[in-house]
This record gives C-alpha cells, structure tokens and sequence, in this order.
C-alpha cells in the first residue's frame, strides 16, 4: 500500500497532499474524537492508517470508507474486506449519505493543496452535511497554522490539539454548525449550485 501511496504521490501531489501516511498517534487521537458518534464517514483514507484506528473503535456497520484514487481505494479493500470502502470524490460521497443519528467525518483531506474547484465543491457539501445531519462534526487535521479552511457564520472551529508525532507535525481541528442557526445566509460566499444544494439539505433536516 505504501508504493502505491508513494505513486499515487508523484503522479497527483496536490490530491495527496502528504509525504508520508498519518502517523499510528494522529490516527489514535482522530479515533478517539470520532467513537462515541453513531456512525464515522471517513474522507481520503489514503493508506488506511486511521482507518486502522478507526476500526478498533467502532463497528464495521458504522464505518463508511471513502478514498478518491482508484488503486489505494482497491487496496483498501483487500485489506480490509469486512468494511464498506467506497471509491469516490469525496464531495459525491458526502451528497449520498444519509444517516440517523450524529456522524463524525473524519478527512484527512489536503484542503491546503486540493485543486481550488474540487476543495471548492468539497467544503459546500461538507458545510450541506453538517447543516443537514444535527449532532454531527468534521474531525479535520491539518499541517498548518491556520484553520483548515474558513467558514461562514453559523459554523465554528474548536482547535483540539497539535500531534508532533506526526510527519510533519499535525493540528486537530473539529468542525461544527452553531446551536443557533435557524436560517444561516450563505449565499454570499457560495456558488448558486451549492445554495441550491443548501436549501434541499435544510428542507430534508426539517422533515
Ligand atoms: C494525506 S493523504 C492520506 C492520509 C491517510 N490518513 C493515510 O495515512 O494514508 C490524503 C488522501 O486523500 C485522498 N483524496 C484527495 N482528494 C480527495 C477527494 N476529493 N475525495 C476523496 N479522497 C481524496 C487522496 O487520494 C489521499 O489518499
């Protein structure tokens, strides 16, 4: 898997956005934060080391797997035949899951490096999920020092903590709608595409 992550690396560095695969630590803390939901989506599982962490966690049946490369996500379902692992953008993926209940989404995506369309298309379903699924957050970590990516009113990052066993060193962010978001405006800062797919999201949060 680690050749396959190192090809995947010089073909496409901006999608991969790391060096090395998350560290056995990082993976650890992002399982920690994500156990007590009732389901775990994880975004751009790459190798599969916090998928690993994730699977000493929670069950098979509350894990969804999502890595955009064909052949990582192929490995990943070899090595780990008893998870769902779905090949996909990971913006489709967020746009067809439903469930009942909180979910934690866990990304090790490189907002930092992702080509700006698909970051783009990514945080606008990210920010229809969380507004659609109540009790839900994203558990993002990032390699800087600034928040992963920013967000409009109605969303808060909560900085958790900085992993330095990690290459390189990693900062936890976790991501949520606030309390009081009855009518969140964002049509300002987004694409009509995305306000219309907000709209749908707020329609089926009320039903
Ligand atoms: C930092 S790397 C993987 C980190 C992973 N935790 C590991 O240890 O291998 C980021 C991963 O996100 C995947 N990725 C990038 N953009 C994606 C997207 N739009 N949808 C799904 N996966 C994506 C990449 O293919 C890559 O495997």
């Amino acid at each position: 898997m680690l050749f396959t992550f190192f090809i995947c690396l010089l073909k496409d560095p901006r999608t991969i956005g790391a060096l090395v695969p998350s560290s056995a630590r990082l993976a650890r803390e992002l399982a920690h934060l994500a156990k007590n939901s009732d389901h775990v989506l994880e975004l751009g599982a790459g190798t599969g080391a916090v998928t690993q962490a994730l699977s000493k966690v929670v069950t098979a049946e509350k894990l969804q797997v999502v890595e955009l490369q064909k052949k990582l996500a192929a490995s990943l379902i070899k090595k780990y035949p008893n998870l769902r692992v779905l090949q996909s953008a990971a913006h489709l993926a967020l746009d067809n899951y439903r469930q009942d209940g909180s979910v934690a989404v866990v990304s090790s995506l490189p907002f930092r490096s992702l080509p700006p369309a698909i970051k783009h298309l990514t945080i606008q379903s990210l920010l229809a999920f969380l507004e659609a699924s109540p009790g839900s957050q994203l558990i993002q970590y990032t390699y800087g020092l600034g928040l992963p990516f920013s967000v409009p009113s109605g969303f808060k990052w909560q900085q958790v903590k900085w992993i330095f066993a990690n290459f390189p060193p990693a900062c936890i962010w976790v991501l949520s709608k606030t309390a009081d978001m009855p009518s969140v405006d964002l049509s300002s800062s987004l694409h009509p595409s995305s306000v219309a797919r907000l709209e749908v999201a707020r329609i089926r949060a009320k039903r």
